[in-house]
């Protein structure tokens, strides 16, 4: 159990937390959740021992194991599956252990204890998982998106964002009573994303997970922590369980404080008439004491609500930009170039708004970057309009950040650099009052970078591609650090910028909600995605699974190399031809005449609406299964526990009942799922 009482926590001369008293209980899913800069990753640091509380109590079981995410950047030539495997501390401890006794029993072999321990400590390993730590640690490396030739490279060879991913999978690794992660699917994609959700919801011990994603949070966490105003507050239930009660809490304590106020003005009333009367003195003074008494309502503070933006552009071309027979990917030194896209025809129009989905190392980010000028195209063209002009957000980026700098510094230079195209001198004052624009007032905009939190960096890197006025946004991952009312934020401005918008996102609300089209970048191709993001989902399930059982074909011909060897080669090959034939959806004809689109349109047209009712129908039969399934969770665990005969007899008699409906349920959904395969043919 974990526990808070009256804890008062600071940063510098920030206060974070006043007072705050909370319980955690074994066992339990906790989501922390609050806006940028509340304190959250502060609290971590109070769990794992590198702060502690300035006032208060904390106290923690001392004999828990804790799990969590190291923050650096792991700099090792080890291969990634010794890497992950590393994680397991309990292992690591036993080996050292076994290797000293080993060196101890050659020196005296014939010493008995020596030998007992030996074969405990023999014995310990087995339990610890020794025989299967190997096939463990790569699970975890393979569901976080590596490809099955990458086990065995060394983790120096990986970008920044993988190598974080490493260091997840060692933390999940760890045997852990407690496990803390902090905002863990910031370097993720949607299909990680979605495996690591399943991974947790098996996960035994106690979580404590930092995160903006809502989604997420609901389908990982029973308990919720907000910080707010340097208080903790704890809710029994997921996030989106979360907002109701506190939206009712907010209703109710707006109405208490109304009532409270009229009470208020009331005694106010009665003590200022009643004062200067010799005779009620008495009465007013008591007044006066249950005025002082009364335990105040505090009014809603609505959280300082932010918006923001995207100004007009000055210009924008039509076409932006169009790319022909194009073939992207990475030039390395001394080896042919690895190509990752081929034969790329598109074009991007004034006032687009495309979605760019596509399975871990696919090449979204390759394409992103190539249309941002980072790189060059390996053949073909990309031809710009004329005064494009690129907002390009990508998650490196916050590394551009100078640690040492305040927001106020980094705008200044902005301001001078662009200064020379711009129309307009902007002042200290103007940049002040910019900044403030995007919630960085007081001593905020001169704080050094490196002390903020992820969120408050990231709407200072924002901040800075709205000053420069782009027509074409290329956001790649923007919404990773930021809380939600930013998101929303974000959102709004994206809704409304008048230019042309290209996202990738693993944020679904995002996508759902700024994306009127879809891009599919998948097996070295760049194609139009026909469908929405459900369908989006299912394809990376499929997906999943093709890799997976890549994966066992490569485990089963390790024993032989060549085999083996072999399969890596099939896992590695990019090309579509050296795969399997899977149903990636719809592949757009390479060319394809204006009539044939038209055709494609109203086909694809027909077929939803061909598909509707039934997705109608399958989600109410996926409603009821959920639902009937959590009836079926708690009458189990009612019939755990000791109850009298009769209760028994009843739930025996609804848990049959359920089964049933459960099994009737299944029937019709696999029929439904059938038609609908159909129907899509
Ligand atoms: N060394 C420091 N000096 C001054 N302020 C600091 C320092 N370290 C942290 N802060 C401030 O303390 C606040 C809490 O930071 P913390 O990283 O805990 O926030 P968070 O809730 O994790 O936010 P996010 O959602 O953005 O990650 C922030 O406003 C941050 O700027
Ligand atoms: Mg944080």
């Amino acid at each position: 159990m974990i526990t808070l009482k009256n804890v008062v926590l600071r940063r510098s001369s920030k206060v974070l937390l006043d007072g705050a008293s909370v319980t955690i209980n074994p066992g339990e899913k906790v989501g922390l959740v609050g806006r940028n800069g509340a304190g959250k990753s502060t609290l971590f640091a109070l769990f794992n021992g590198s702060l502690h509380e300035d006032g208060g109590d904390f106290s923690m079981p001392r004999q828990w194991r804790l799990a969590q995410v190291a923050q650096n950047m792991p700099e090792t030539e080890e291969t990634a599956t010794d890497f992950v495997v590393g994680g397991d501390t309990r292992l690591a401890e036993i080996r050292q252990a076994l290797a000293d006794l080993e060196h101890k029993h050659a020196e005296a072999p014939d010493d008995h204890d020596i030998g007992m321990e030996l074969a405990h400590a023999y014995t310990e390993l087995a339990d610890a998982g020794e025989h299967d730590a190997v096939p463990r640690a790569q699970a975890l490396i393979l569901g976080l998106g590596f490809k099955v030739h990458e086990l065995d490279q060394p983790v120096n060879s990986f970008s920044g964002g993988w190598r974080m991913r490493l260091q997840l999978a060692r933390a999940l690794m760890c045997p852990s009573d407690l496990l803390l992660l902090d905002e863990p699917t910031n370097h993720l994609d949607l299909d990680a994303l979605v495996w690591l959700e399943s991974w947790l919801q098996r996960y035994a011990g106690t979580m404590i997970v930092i995160s903006h994603d809502r989604e997420f949070l609901d389908a990982v966490t029973d308990v919720t922590l907000h910080i707010e105003q340097a208080g903790l507050n704890r809710y029994g239930g997921n996030y989106s369980k979360f907002e109701e009660m506190r939206a009712l809490q907010m209703e109710q304590q707006q109405q208490a404080y109304a009532k409270q106020q009229d009470k208020i003005a009331h005694l106010q009333k009665f003590i200022d008439r009643f004062k200067a009367k010799a005779s009620k003195a008495k009465q007013a003074q008591s007044r006066v004491k249950a005025l002082e008494r009364m335990e105040k309502v505090a009014p809603l503070l609505a959280e300082a609500d932010f918006s923001f933006e995207f100004k007009e552009p000055d210009n924008i071309p039509n076409p932006m930009l169009s790319i022909s027979d194009a073939a992207f990917g990475y030039v390395q030194e001394d080896e042919p170039a690895k190509v990752i896209l081929t034969g790329v025809n598109r074009s991007v129009l004034a006032g687009q708004r495309i979605g760019i989905l596509g399975a871990n190392g696919q090449g979204k980010s390759t394409l992103v970057k190539t249309i941002a000028r980072e790189m060059g195209a390996l053949a073909g063209t990309v031809t710009e309009g004329k005064g494009l002009n690129i907002g390009y957000f990508a998650q490196q980026e916050l590394d551009v950040l100078h640690p040492a700098s305040s927001p106020l510094e980094h705008m200044v230079r902005l301001a001078r650099d662009l200064g020379a195209s711009s129309r307009e001198r902007s002042t200290e004052q103007d940049l002040r009052g910019f900044l403030g624009s995007f919630n960085f007032s007081g001593d905020m905009v001169k704080q050094p970078v490196g002390t903020m939190s992820g969120g408050e960096k990231a709407r200072l890197v924002l901040a800075m591609m709205v000053w420069q006025r782009p027509n074409l946004l290329l956001l790649d991952e923007p919404t990773n650090h930021l809380d939600l009312a930013t998101r929303e934020a974000l959102a709004v401005a994206l809704n409304e910028f008048e230019g042309t918008l290209m996202l990738v996102s693993h944020d679904r609300a995002l996508l759902r909600s700024v994306c009127d089209e879809f891009w599919l970048v998948g097996r070295g191709k760049v194609t139009d995605f026909d469908g929405d993001l459900d369908d989006y989902q299912r394809y990376l399930l499929d997906e999943a699974k093709r890799q997976r059982e890549l994966a066992k074909e490569a485990g089963r011909a390790t024993a032989t190399a060549t085999a083996s060897a072999t399969a890596t080669a099939a896992a590695a090959a990019p090309a579509p031809e050296a795969q399997a034939p899977a149903p990636a959806p719809a592949p757009a004809p390479a060319v394809s005449s204006r009539e044939q689109r038209q055709l494609d349109a109203q086909e694809r047209q027909q077929r939803q609406e061909r598909q509707k009712p039934i997705k109608r129908e399958l989600a109410k039969a996926e409603a009821r299964m959920a639902a009937a399934g959590t009836e079926r969770e708690q009458i189990e665990a009612r019939l755990a526990q000791p109850l009298p005969p009769a209760e028994i007899a009843e739930a025996g008699k609804r848990l049959k009942a359920l089964n049933e409906e459960i099994e009737g349920l299944e029937e019709l959904w696999l029929k439904l799922t059938d038609e609908l395969e159909a129907t899509g043919a």
